[in-house]
């Protein structure tokens, strides 16, 4: 998401093309395998610059893109009923789109970015097991879930025999745990990989901010301050503080500590780091070294820990759910 100049949503947060190279070099010299992109970032530009990028390196890595959501609209224009979504035709032209961009024949793992409330499950999954069937796509995933509607993908899967979904990509870090509720659970209970995206919450838990401060120049959240408003609280401010605690016994850093916390879950199949530049990569990299005992790990819990709600209260009284 970081890779390629963009006009929208990414607009001043990405990196330059030269860094972003730089970036992925490193990453898969360091044995990073999967790579995460979508035709929506930077207006198709990620997918260009990945499929350039991956040459010669395509065998080592296992490459993921999604759709659904429309590319390259503004003010000017609102896009019509074929340029979004799950429909039939709208997944089946994204991916021949992605796939030229990506200058590849196959994707890896091929995932829906959002549901669509307006297509039936069904529809989007023959789709998809079509595009599996003729070799386009290896593996379909799917992103940005309700419960209900991934239980409801993996009955249709199952009742009119095409791919199943095999992983979720969800949003989930120290920061923001409302995963933890439905879909989590869900891909536990059905053997669903689970990649997980801001898994620094947008850089907020690298421990570059600090409470009372105005978030640093050049950074995302200096740009999304939404986002900054939203993590300025006593709650976040108190969870830094346990972060950075854990980061000083460890001798490691804020962004390690954090990143270690989502690889100690059993349920976490990778995770999608969003890395800018180089040295911030090599930050995160550092996770895979931290051993965080169990100490660690229930004071990070204790200090992250959301109200669950009803029912989850409820049944975490007595047992998980
Ligand atoms: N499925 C979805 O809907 C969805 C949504 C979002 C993302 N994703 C995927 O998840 C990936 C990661 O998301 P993300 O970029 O939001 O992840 P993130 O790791 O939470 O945030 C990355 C940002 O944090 C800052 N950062 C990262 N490491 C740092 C370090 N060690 N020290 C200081 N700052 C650091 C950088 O921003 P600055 O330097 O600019 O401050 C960087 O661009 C994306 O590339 C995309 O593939 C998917």
């Amino acid at each position: 998401m970081t890779f390629g100049e963009s006009s929208t949503f990414m607009k001043g947060v990405t990196s330059p093309d030269d860094e972003a190279r730089r970036v992925f070099d490193r990453a898969v010299d360091a044995g990073v395998n999967l790579v995460d992109t979508a035709n929506v970032y930077s207006e198709g530009r990620s997918e260009i610059l990945t499929g350039e990028w991956i040459k010669g390196k395509r065998d080592r890595v296992l490459l993921a893109t999604k759709c659904r959501f429309p590319i390259g609209f503004g003010l000017d224009r609102k896009p019509g009923p074929h340029e979004l979504g799950l429909s039939r035709k709208h997944v089946l032209e994204a991916c021949e789109a992605s796939l030229k961009r990506l200058g590849t024949d196959v994707i890896d793992l091929y995932q829906v970015h959002m549901q669509d409330g307006s297509v039936p499950i069904d529809e989007t999954l023959r789709a998809l097991d079509d595009l599996v069937t003729q070799g386009k796509v290896r593996y379909v995933g799917c992103s940005n879930y309700t419960g209900y509607r991934l239980v409801e993908s993996l009955w249709s899967a199952d009742r009119k025999a095409t791919h199943r979904y095999e992983s979720v990509q969800l949003q989930w870090s120290l920061a923001v745990r409302d995963a933890e509720r439905e879909m989590v659970p869900a891909a536990r209970a059905f053997g669903l990989g689970v990649l997980v995206w801001s898994p620094l919450a947008r850089g907020f838990l690298s421990g570059k901010y600090h409470r009372g401060q105005a978030a640093p120049a050049g950074t995302r959240l200096e740009t999304w301050k939404d986002s900054y408003k939203a993590y300025d609280n006593d709650r976040m401010w108190s969870l830094m503080d346990a972060i950075r605690a854990v980061a000083t016994r460890r001798e490691t850093t804020a962004a390690a500590v954090s990143l270690a916390w989502l690889l100690a879950r059993p349920e976490v199949s990778t995770i999608i780091v969003g890395a800018r530049t180089v040295q911030q990569l090599d930050d995160n990299l550092k996770a895979l070294e931290v051993k965080l005992t169990p100490e660690d790990v229930k004071a990070l819990d204790d200090a992250s820990r959301p109200d669950w709600g009803y029912p989850y209260s409820f049944i975490g009284m007595r047992e998980p759910w």
